[in-house]
């Protein structure tokens, strides 16, 4: 039985489904939910969780789905063992508060054991065993009395196996397994834990409990019992598959397989014939499909977070096709061979191919690049060593490897080993784990005063949570809560100096969001503060680093409220306009590019704003004055900006974008809207209230940050009106400067660089004469040496090309069977530029430019390389020049 028709039977089981009701079947969602304790949706479950959760009404009783999963946690045992792969389909049944465990067992037994002719997959009872959790002697029962099996076939097992939590705070419960039995020859009779001869397909969870706290399989804390009692069930796709399709594993289906043929055609290599290929092959396969599902659902390869997974799929894929021997660009072979397997499901795959393959062969030309780097690097390296007699690499050249050109340790090793060399592999660990120690202590010491948080929370715990009140008021009286300078706590800050005022409540907006803090001032009876920075160490509480910039503050000495915060207006005005401003440049943004054109990153501070999205190619000019037409469009249109608080589910289901990496309360988030349904977003900033108020939008320019990443910056408010002044003002001093007006001054430059060029070539054109010219004279001086003719000439002034032209001219000279040696040194730009040439003659002699080049070099402070009829380098002791000429005719001598 093919996946597709698996699929589509448990699907029809489920919506047709008579006996508890029929479910809803909805559609698998993306792999990037926004759960911030998830990478990706790593179980059918992950959707339904508000539901689950209790934290949203479900709109039906009962669903059913088949969900895209990636799970990578094991990525480095992925077809080592064949029971990992990083991506999956979990097919599953759901039950918000509906029918419970006898319906759950009820279901999947009927579905598991009907005949193949009467719709379901035909398993043989024999070889099935259920299992519960220790304890759960109701299922027990239920399991007995629905199949009819004896008591021995129920497996009881321990909450390691059979209590199913998602690994995080959240909704958990016993569950019930479907064991299949696959006979003797996968290992020991009732051997549950080891070996693959009892494999569970199917995990029923009877979700009842909350989890506060998750600390392994089996060491939780359940903090109380769900509102309802629910059922989460998980059949995985690829098991049944291969199950059913008379396989060993999820490697050999009828969808993952061909990508394993295809790479047998492109490798030569067979499958089945070593067990180390075979791993590869397997590696291959699942990275190709599971990196093509996460570029399909929009992410782009990026050095953090689930960038970076992306990146490790791609790359590894790469790499095990080149250890299969295959060298060419492989994803433009695979790629298309996977999309046709999943693409009759994820149909996206055909419709935004072009950009999935975009995306995935930049990262393989990137990898490369890379490793043709690295690999010359290495070679250098194992080259020095062998000379010097030694055969380890340090953890030095190792690490160098690794930080410099990004070349992967275990690629460092293999090649050593192919090189007959060893690595030092703990002096490289240990390199590794400095840099990390030393990247540590740079954002410990980049945070600052929040080095200890522990200050911040008794503040918290003792005075409450801030009143915080940037949306409604600049400027309110309040009163001091507390008052620290280096960490501790202070009774007053004298002139000049800094500390961190708390205050009960305040109306300055603390940096979140991308947002900058705001600016202003607080006053006190006798003096004045300046705020310098506002942050929120703890959530709930605003601190403020101020600076005593009139008076000595002793906030202890008064009572009531006694301060007046102040937030600078123009500041905050600037601030609006930049954060609105950032919203309609992503919004403008995605209309251009499309919406796969996802922020990652933004930042945006009076006048200013940049905005980092996930994006190969640079964008044209075509595309960026679109992206500034479309802005200010926007503002022209006065599009009115509003903000309102909802679930997040109803967020999501408004289309409103969230950002990956926030952490958002799922019942209460904000969502900022421009223009009705143009730009909605999940965002604590302060905006505008209609977009005219941003000013205008001058998108300066785009860059790019990173591979898979680039860049937009503009200027907003009075900041963008300046800017285009000093364009302005550039323009003017142009015309003046060339005496032509605005409209010609591209023409006019133009036409001057153009002669510029000219004029240049006819310099080059001059100098090369001239040398040439000198070419004979110099030739002329050749000294004899046992019939060699032997020059050796000082070109005073000369640098890199013209010297390699003269010595070249020179040798031209000596045509015929007289031997000639040609070394020429230049020394222009106080550098040496050094080049060495044989004729054909001396070559036949045993003469070898090359060899005179590295017995010359190190006189002079540097070196070079070549072929035996010519070699260049260069140095650094140009003082030395003619001691190094001295010594030609006696190295040919010797030569
Ligand atoms: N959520 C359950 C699992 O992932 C079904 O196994």
């Amino acid at each position: 039985m093919d996946t597709a028709e698996i699929r589509r039977r448990f699907i029809a089981h489920f919506e047709q489904n008579t006996s508890v009701g029929a479910h809803t079947a909805v559609p698998s969602a993306s792999l990037l939910l926004d759960d911030p304790n998830l990478l990706f949706v790593n179980a059918g479950m992950v959707p339904f969780k508000p539901y689950l959760l209790g934290q949203a009404t479900p709109p039906f009783p009962r669903a059913t789905s088949v969900q895209k999963c990636i799970r990578t946690p094991d990525i480095e045992e992925v077809g080592k063992t064949t029971r990992h792969g990083t991506f999956f389909e979990m097919c599953g049944n759901f039950s918000f508060g509906d029918y419970f465990k006898q319906g759950a067992i009820e279901l999947a037994w009927e579905l598991v054991t009907k005949s193949q002719a009467d719709g379901g997959f035909g398993l043989d009872e024999s070889v099935l065993y259920p299992s519960v959790l220790i304890g759960d002697e109701e299922a027990v029962a239920l399991w007995k009395r629905i199949t009819g099996l004896p008591d021995d076939r129920i497996v009881r097992l321990p909450p390691k196996e059979n209590y199913w939590s998602m690994g995080v705070p959240g909704p958990g419960g016993p569950c019930s397994e479907i064991l299949i039995d696959r006979g003797p020859e996968y290992g020991a009779e009732r051997d549950w834990d080891a070996g693959d001869r009892y494999l569970e397909f199917w995990n029923l969870v009877f979700m009842q409990d909350e989890l506060s706290a998750v600390r392994s399989k089996s060491d939780f804390d359940i903090a109380g019992q769900l509102p309802s009692k629910n059922i989460d069930t998980g059949m995985g796709l690829e098991r049944v598959a291969y199950l059913l399709q008379g396989k060993n594993n999820m490697y050999e289906t009828d969808v993952m397989f061909p990508v394993i043929e295809h790479t047998e055609a492109l490798t030569g290599k067979k499958y089945g014939a070593d067990h180390g290929d075979d791993v590869r092959f397997r590696v291959v396969a699942d990275h190709v499909r599971s990196s093509m599902m996460l570029i399909s659902d929009g992410v782009t390869p990026g050095n953090e977070g689930r960038g970076y997974v992306l990146r490790r799929l791609l790359r590894r894929a790469v790499r095990n096709v080149r250890l299969l021997g295959y060298e060419d660009p492989a994803l433009p072979e695979l790629f298309p061979v996977s999309r046709d397997r999943m693409g009759a499901t994820y149909t996206e795959l055909h419709s935004d191919w072009e950009r999935i393959s975009r995306v995935a062969l930049a990262e393989e030309e990137a990898f490369r690049k890379t490793l043709q780097s690295g690999t010359q690097i290495f070679d250098l390296a194992a080259g020095d060593l062998k000379r010097s007699g030694e055969n380890r690499l340090s953890g030095d050249q190792a690490f160098k490897l690794h930080d410099t050109y990004g070349f992967p340790i275990d690629l460092t090793l293999e090649m050593a080993a192919e090189a007959g060399l060893s690595v030092d592999e703990p002096g490289f660990r240990s390199l590794m784990a400095e840099q990390r120690e030393r990247a540590k202590a740079d954002a410990r010491a980049k945070k600052g005063q929040h080095a200890d948080l522990s200050v911040y929370r008794g503040i918290l715990d003792t005075h409450g949570p801030t009143d915080w009140l940037a949306y409604e008021t600049l400027e309110t009286e309040s009163s001091p809560v507390a008052l620290l300078r280096e960490g501790r706590s202070v009774d007053s800050l004298g002139y000049d100096e800094i500390g961190e005022l708390i205050l009960d409540r305040t109306p300055f907006y603390a940096e979140s969001g991308g947002q900058s803090p705001d600016a202003g001032i607080i006053e006190f009876e006798g003096g004045r503060l300046e705020v310098l920075d506002v942050q929120r160490p703890v959530k709930g509480l605003v601190v403020h680093q101020v600076r005593v910039v009139d008076g000595e503050f002793t906030p202890a000495a008064a009572h009531g409220h006694q301060l007046h915060a102040q937030v600078d207006p123009e500041w905050r005005i600037g601030a609006r306009q930049a954060h609105s401003g950032t919203h309609v440049v992503h919004a403008a943004l995605r209309e251009v590019l499309g919406p796969t054109a996802l922020q990652s990153g933004s930042f945006n501070r009076p006048g200013y704003l940049r905005l980092d999205f996930g994006w190969t190619t640079a964008l044209t000019p075509g595309q960026l004055r679109e992206l500034e037409e479309i802005s200010n469009r926007a503002l022209r249109e006065d599009l009115p900006v509003s903000w309102q608080y909802m679930t997040l589910p109803q967020a999501k289901d408004w289309g409103a974008i969230a950002l990956f990496g926030e952490t958002y309360d799922q019942s209460k988030v904000r969502v900022v809207e421009i223009g009705g349904p143009w730009s909605r977003e999940l965002c604590g900033g302060t905006h505008v209230e209609h977009a005219s108020q941003i000013g205008t939008v001058v998108v300066t320019g785009e860059s790019s940050v990173g591979s898979g990443s680039r860049r937009i910056e503009a200027f907003t408010g009075v900041e963008g009106f300046a800017y285009l002044a000093r364009e302005r003002d550039v323009v003017d001093q142009l015309t003046g400067l060339l005496k032509t007006q605005p409209d010609d001054l591209v023409g006019r430059v133009s036409d001057l660089v153009e002669r510029l060029r000219a004029a240049e070539k006819e310099v080059e054109r001059a100098r090369t004469a001239q040398l040439l010219a000198a070419a004979g004279r110099i030739a002329e001086q050749a000294v004899d040496v046992e019939g060699v003719a032997v020059v050796a000439h000082r070109a005073s002034g000369a640098a890199g090309g013209d010297v390699r032209t003269l010595a070249t001219d020179v040798r031209g000279r000596f045509q015929g069977d007289r031997p000639a040696v040609v070394v020429v040194i230049g020394d222009g730009g106080g550098k040496v530029s050094l080049v060495t040439a044989t004729n054909e003659a001396a070559r036949a002699r045993g003469l070898s430019a090359n060899a005179l080049l590295r017995e010359l070099g190190p006189v002079l402070g540097g070196k070079g390389g070549g072929k035996d009829d010519m070699a260049q380098g260069g140095g650094s002791e140009v003082g030395r020049i003619d001691e190094a000429l001295g010594l030609v005719p006696g190295l040919v001598g010797r030569g």
